[in-house]
């Protein structure tokens, strides 16, 4: 490997963040893991150790900017400096409208968006004073589209997406060497479609998953592309479905 950097990712304990955090761990990235499920996130970083890779954790509810700017300070007093901070994070709950699930919207407005934006909060100004760092954000194909039972949580990724490419903009004007990268995934496997809280549409959704989705660790292998560009260079926006996925 070129160049150890250092990654903090958040919703690290499950899916995607966990897949990404094992493949940069394998490749001598050092890791530092975010979430509320501590016993999974020592779970992880046993597993990193075990196989040579260097990992720290913190537990974190991405709702609050003291819990993620903490995580961000477990990255510095760990490893001394940030390159790469991952907002994964995020829930996927979804219902009609008319059924007026509120808890669920606010939890994904919470945590989908406000998490993202605490991310940033907090990577941002670290990344000012190295003059150099990256910026990933996980929205989704529901960042591009919207259907029957996914309005909110089609807001909130479509949110993350015009967060991101104001950020991608605020960024390449300032000059700092920052690169930010937006992911945009289909179905994959994962938790997500478990933690959905209206039955009919958690098996409706559960049968696609299981016909269509592809493993976590294809988005692993994405982000440690993104990474590895020359630093002149930014791959900005990836959407990655199932090949069989219409949309
Ligand atoms: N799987 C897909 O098909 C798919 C497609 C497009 C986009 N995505 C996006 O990919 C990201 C990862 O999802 P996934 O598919 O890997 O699902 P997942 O297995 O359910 O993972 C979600 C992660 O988010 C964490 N999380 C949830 N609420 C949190 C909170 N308040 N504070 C901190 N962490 C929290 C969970 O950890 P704890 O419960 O331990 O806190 C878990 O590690 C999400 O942003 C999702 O929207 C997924």
């Amino acid at each position: 490997m070129e160049e150890k950097k250092v990654i903090v990712i958040t919703g690290a304990s499950s899916g995607i963040g966990e897949a990404i955090a094992k493949e940069l761990a394998s490749q001598g990235h050092p890791v530092v893991l975010g979430a509320r499920r501590t016993d999974k996130l020592a779970q992880i970083k046993n597993e990193v150790e075990a196989t040579g890779g260097q990992a720290a954790y913190r537990q974190v509810d991405v709702t609050s900017l003291e819990e993620v700017q903490a995580l961000a300070q477990t990255a510095l007093t760990e490893f001394g400096r940030i390159d790469v901070w991952i907002n994964n994070a995020g829930l996927m709950p979804h219902s009609l409208l008319i059924d007026a699930k509120v808890d669920d919207w606010n939890r994904m407005i919470d945590v989908n968006l406000r998490g993202t934006l605490y991310g940033i909060a907090a990577a941002q100004p670290i990344f000012h004073e190295q003059n150099t760092g990256h910026l990933i954000n996980l929205g989704s194909v529901a960042s591009l589209y919207s259907h029957v039972g996914g309005a909110v949580y089609s807001a909130t990724k479509w949110g993350v997406k015009a967060i991101s490419e104001s950020l991608r903009e605020e960024e390449a004007q300032a000059g700092h060497n920052v690169r930010v990268t937006t992911i945009y995934p289909g179905a994959v496997q994962s938790e997500l479609v478990s933690h959905m809280t209206d039955p009919a549409r958690r098996e409706a959704s559960q049968q696609f998953y299981d016909q269509f989705a592809i493993p976590a660790e294809r988005i692993a292998t994405i982000v440690s592309q993104a990474i590895a560009m020359p630093a002149d260079t930014a791959l900005n926006d990836i959407v990655v479905r199932p090949i069989n996925q219409v949309q």
